[in-house]
């Protein structure tokens, strides 16, 4: 079957390797529809590791089952979608003909009447929603019990990423009564608001962190999904109380969660902020792994909760609850993602998910 993988020293490319089979635990998916993410293209031109699948996010159909899959759960034929770690292996990433994917990183598609449009959307979701988990329920509201009784400010700087429009979604559905404030650029405020943004701000205006302040929130929880040169420092300061403010800002800290590591940060960040944290959703996926030189064991905390995250999805999306992010779909298939992440590394793919249609089911 054909793959797209990392190559020696050479740009990504097709090569033909021989149909995964599952393991004990694991699906066999015949891919229909795959979404690209900003680890794909990053991890591809490094061409480190060389020799692996790329892809994580992808729908298709259930071909065959590995032993310990749970009866009941899932069967041949099933319309699924999930996540898988791509460029870890020679045979597990997402953007093949064929997968093996643990069946806990897979939910079943709901049933409606236009099958070919859930799967193109199905694809968007896996990475986005388990990161959305990460940095909400297991960082910023993990020692809160009663969460859907606070009432409480998050802040999402960067809010029209994928990561940030599953994390407003989750958040009113987990956390109803927190006040969601969305700093993204203009064009995507009208949609924000309908994911569920309380209020939104364009991270480009000279005056954000004073309009952000005026609101008089005390704003707690942060999270920025771009995570790059100035970014957290300025999610940072629009957290801080404004002069002539009645918040309290004395009682704990403020924290911003990170999509990419500290070291990624540019600037000082104001006194009162910490921003040290940063989410992997690799380590969801159940497994050790390597990346950028330096070894991560299991996390069966991570595993736990994405597992019962991506779970409740049919359910989410049967009900309407969780709307996919908007995809365009590109031209071609397997070959053809390359351009896709021209289109990523040149800043054009912005408020959607590019999605490539590898194969049509019967
Ligand atoms: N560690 C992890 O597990 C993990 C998981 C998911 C993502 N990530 C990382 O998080 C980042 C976002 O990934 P994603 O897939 O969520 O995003 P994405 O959908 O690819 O992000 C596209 C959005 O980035 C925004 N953007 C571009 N330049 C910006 C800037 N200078 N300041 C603020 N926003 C800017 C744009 O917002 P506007 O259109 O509003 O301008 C655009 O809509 C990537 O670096 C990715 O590798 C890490």
């Amino acid at each position: 079957m054909k793959a797209f993988m990392t190559r020696f020293l050479r740009a990504p490319g097709l090569s033909n390797i021989s149909v995964p089979q599952p393991e004990p635990g694991e699906l066999q998916v015949k891919v229909a529809y795959v979404s690209l993410n900003p680890t794909d293209y990053k991890h591809a031109s490094m061409s480190l590791p060389p020799s692996k699948v790329i892809g994580c996010d992808f729908s298709g159909e259930v071909t065959a089952l590995g032993s310990k899959v749970p009866p009941k759960s899932f069967s041949i034929g099933d319309r699924v979608a999930g996540v898988v770690h791509g460029c870890k292996d020679s045979h597990t990433g997402a953007f093949a003909e064929t997968l093996v994917a643990d069946a806990n990183m897979c939910f079943k598609l709901p049933t409606t009447a236009n099958k070919e449009k859930d799967l193109q959307a199905a694809c968007t979701l896996g990475v986005g929603w388990i990161s959305a988990a990460q940095a909400l329920t297991q960082r910023l509201y993990k020692d809160e019990k009663a969460a859907s009784s606070q009432d409480d400010t998050l802040l999402i700087y960067s809010a029209a990423t994928n990561t940030g429009m599953h994390a407003i979604q989750q958040a009113r559905i987990d956390f109803p009564s927190t006040y969601i404030i969305a700093i993204a650029s203009p064009q995507h405020h009208e949609r924000l608001y309908k994911l569920g943004a309380d209020s939104t701000f364009d991270y480009k205006s000279s005056s954000l962190v004073q309009d952000v302040q005026k609101l008089g929130k005390d704003i707690r929880k942060g999270l920025d999904c771009h995570s790059e040169g100035q970014s957290t420092v300025l999610a940072a300061q629009c957290m801080i109380p404004g002069r002539n403010t009645t918040v309290d800002d004395t009682k704990g800290e403020r924290r911003v969660i990170r999509t990419l590591p500290p070291g990624m940060m540019s600037g000082s960040l104001p006194p009162g902020v910490r921003a040290n944290e940063w989410i992997l959703s690799y380590t969801a996926l159940g497994k050790p792994f390597w990346f950028l030189f330096k070894y991560y064991p299991a996390v069966p905390d991570d595993y736990n909760t994405a597992a019962r995250y991506l779970k409740n999805l049919t359910g989410l999306l049967q009900d309407g609850k969780v709307v996919p992010v908007k995809h365009r779909l590109m031209p071609g298939g397997l070959e053809s993602i390359s351009q896709g992440f021209d289109e990523m590394r040149s800043g054009r793919v912005r408020g959607e998910k590019l999605v490539y249609k590898i194969a049509s089911l019967a």
